[in-house]
């Protein structure tokens, strides 16, 4: 198998949500490659290369028929394992008539891909989990964005949280200043790179104050988890003085986000997030208002990149400036360099 472009390989990617694998098969490309997901008769989530062995229609333009997909065309029929179980009107199956199977797993409600560098890799490690999917204290919400753009442009939005005042002015902004001028820390370790940023006494933002009935002015944390194929990040704030806000058990408002980052192609991308959060006893209904507006802030975000992107090849990509803010991105792109780089060795 070759491929045009490199992305790291032999690692689990997000390939959707369970909620949406319904009873209709349901197309996606990552990575290049077409892949089509469905449900086999356990109800379990499985994935098989989106091309027929016949006549290479989509086999998502096909139907499930308990638990395995027949193809919309001249009708074989594919168990979960991508081997052909029916030719209609033939009594043998071709030896060959069988598609590529992949690796499926769903944890925490995340459907994970592993994407192999051979045919017929296997994984040789557990999906992340996503601890705040599973955790009481927590409702969460989410949805599937598609960007034209670039799957490291999202990255470098992620890992730096000073554009939120900027950007995201009616939502989870407030002072543009105090964020361009918070303590920032990056560490690495190996593939992961984690981004923390305090804000102590700001200006609580709209999302906040819809959700949390904080007193006044707040110190507001930003805690990034970058991984290679997706990032945490951990947001929240007490009032202002109440208590450390780097203490592992602080209190307050909190809200985790998951973010699901896979290519779809070099050029455009698949963006799988959900937002966990906390709820105030005394505003215990204002989860709906925190995810609308997190919807909202996501498609600032979307604006802001897919519009960055259609820029960029506007001009032949002249170099560009680095400022303070850009530590934590440029590091999740040496990450990235250095595997794609020891693909090519
Ligand atoms: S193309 Fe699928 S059955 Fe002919
Ligand atoms: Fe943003």
């Amino acid at each position: 198998m070759t491929h045009s472009h490199n992305f790291p390989l032999d690692r689990w990617y997000v390939a959707g949500f369970d909620w949406e694998v319904g009873d209709a098969p349901l197309g996606r490309t990552f990575l290049d490659r077409p892949v089509v997901l469905f449900r086999d008769a356990a109800g379990k989530v499985a994935a098989l290369e989106d091309r027929c062995c016949h006549r290479a229609l989509p086999l998502s333009c096909g139907r499930v028929e308990d638990g395995a997909l027949r193809c919309g065309y001249h009708g074989l029929l594919f168990a979960a394992d991508g081997q052909c179980i029916d030719v209609p009107g033939q009594g043998k199956i071709p030896a060959k008539a069988r598609v590529a199977p992949y690796p499926v797993a769903v944890v925490d409600q995340v459907v994970w891909i592993w994407m192999a560098s051979q045919p017929g890799g296997q994984p040789d490690c557990e999906p992340p989990r996503v601890p705040a999917h599973a955790d009481p204290r927590y409702r969460f919400k989410g949805g599937a964005f598609h960007y034209r753009a670039p799957y490291q442009l999202i990255h470098d939005n992620l890992l730096d949280l000073s554009h939120v005042g900027y950007v995201h002015t009616k939502t989870i902004g407030g002072n543009a200043r105090v964020h361009m001028e918070a303590p920032t820390n990056v560490g690495a370790d190996g593939e992961h790179v984690r981004v923390v940023r305090h804000m102590k006494a700001s200006q609580p933002p709209a999302t906040y104050t819809a959700a949390w009935p904080f007193k006044g002015l707040i110190d507001r944390w930003q805690e990034i988890d970058f991984h290679v194929s997706h990032l945490q990040i951990f947001t929240g704030a007490v009032d202002a003085g109440a208590e450390p806000i780097d203490n592992p058990e602080r209190g307050g408002f909190h809200m985790r986000g998951f973010h699901g980052i896979t290519p779809e192609t070099a050029t455009t991308s698949h963006y799988f997030w959900t937002m966990a959060a906390s709820s105030h006893p005394d505003q215990p209904d204002n989860l709906d208002t925190v995810h609308q507006q997190t919807a909202d802030t996501f498609e600032e975000d979307r604006e802001i990149i897919e519009a960055q992107w259609r820029n960029m090849q506007r001009f032949a990509q002249p170099p560009m400036v680095d400022i303070h803010v850009d530590a934590g991105a440029n590091r999740a792109r040496r990450v990235i360099a250095l595997l794609n780089e020891g693909a090519t060795r």
